[in-house]
């Protein structure tokens, strides 16, 4: 899903961009990664590869990791041997959730599952493998044209019922991967080193979301308010996984929701 707008993000900015699928490159080969981009030559190499399915991380941690923690690293290792600069997209997750005020890039992380402690092991890997010339941008609940998201299922669940449960229990910052696209696509070009968190601004629940999509698009249904604890996911989410950036040159995203508009304009139907 990000990946795509990446792309898209980097060729509008005018650079060279080769985009590599899973079924191009899989970062686990460290043989294959290495080969990749010492071919590409590239200034800088954006990772948004990974193993996103945060329930499935709980039954295989250490599939996970692979991808997450060593994949990562592999990618970073060959970037840092070809002079490039590395973004590694990371993830809210990182956090527990028990805060009630913004986590800065400088909070404690304390991952709650399997998933997050995945990306955090990426995060070290990455930072051991190119010092001084990498970023990982921390970002949160992505939508967006090329993937499956939250919204694109409300999207199509709002048509199928007249009545929908959503938890209210959980608080992030929803992000408009066309937006955090174009933020990643500028840390790269200034080489904007260290943590960074970029997020959609403001903040919100899931059922907020649901009902700001529900009213954008018209969709009239009964919406309730239901917890975390009774989906009984197998992974646990952190309640509250609002990020904001302490750091003054970190780009700032839009409200999330003009990121919410702008996903919707594109017409994507689920
Ligand atoms: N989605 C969110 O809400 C969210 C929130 C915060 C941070 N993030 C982070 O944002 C980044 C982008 O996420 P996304 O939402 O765009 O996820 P996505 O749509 O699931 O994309 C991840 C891509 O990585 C590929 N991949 C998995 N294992 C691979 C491997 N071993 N080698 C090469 N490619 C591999 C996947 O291929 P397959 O589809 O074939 O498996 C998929 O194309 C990730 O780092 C994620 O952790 C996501």
């Amino acid at each position: 899903m990000l990946g795509h707008d990446v792309t898209a993000a980097a060729a509008r900015a005018g650079h060279d961009v080769t985009p590599l699928s899973r079924r191009e490159l899989d970062i686990c080969d460290a043989a294959a990664v290495s080969a990749a981009v010492t071919a590409a030559r590239p200034a800088a190499v954006v990772n948004c590869a990974a193993w996103t399915d945060v329930d499935g991380a709980e039954a295989d941690e250490p599939g996970a990791t692979a991808v997450n923690g060593a994949g990562a690293g592999s990618v970073a290792a060959a970037a840092a041997a070809a002079g490039a600069f590395v973004v590694q997209v990371s993830t809210d997750y990182v956090f527990d959730g028990t805060a009630r005020e913004p986590y800065g890039e400088s909070a404690p992380t304390a991952p709650l599952g399997a998933y997050g402690r995945s990306k955090l092991a990426g995060e070290l890997a990455v930072a051991e493998a190119v010092p001084g010339a990498h970023a990982i941008v921390r970002s949160s609940w992505l939508f967006g044209e090329h993937g499956g998201n939250f919204v694109a299922t409300m999207l199509r669940l709002g048509r199928e019922r007249d009545e929908l449960t959503v938890v209210d229990d959980q608080v992030g910052c929803p992000t408009f991967t066309g937006h955090l696209a174009t933020a990643l696509v500028t840390i790269a070009e200034r080489r904007l080193e260290g943590i960074r968190h970029v997020a959609g601004a403001g903040s919100c629940s899931w059922h907020d979301l649901a009902a700001a999509t529900f009213a954008a698009t018209g969709i009239e249904l009964r919406l309730l308010r239901g917890s975390t604890a009774e989906l009984g996911r197998p992974a646990p989410r952190p309640a509250y996984s609002v990020l904001r950036s302490e750091r003054p040159d970190t780009p700032a995203l839009p409200d999330w929701q003009e990121g919410l508009h702008a996903y919707l304009d594109l017409g994507v139907t689920a």
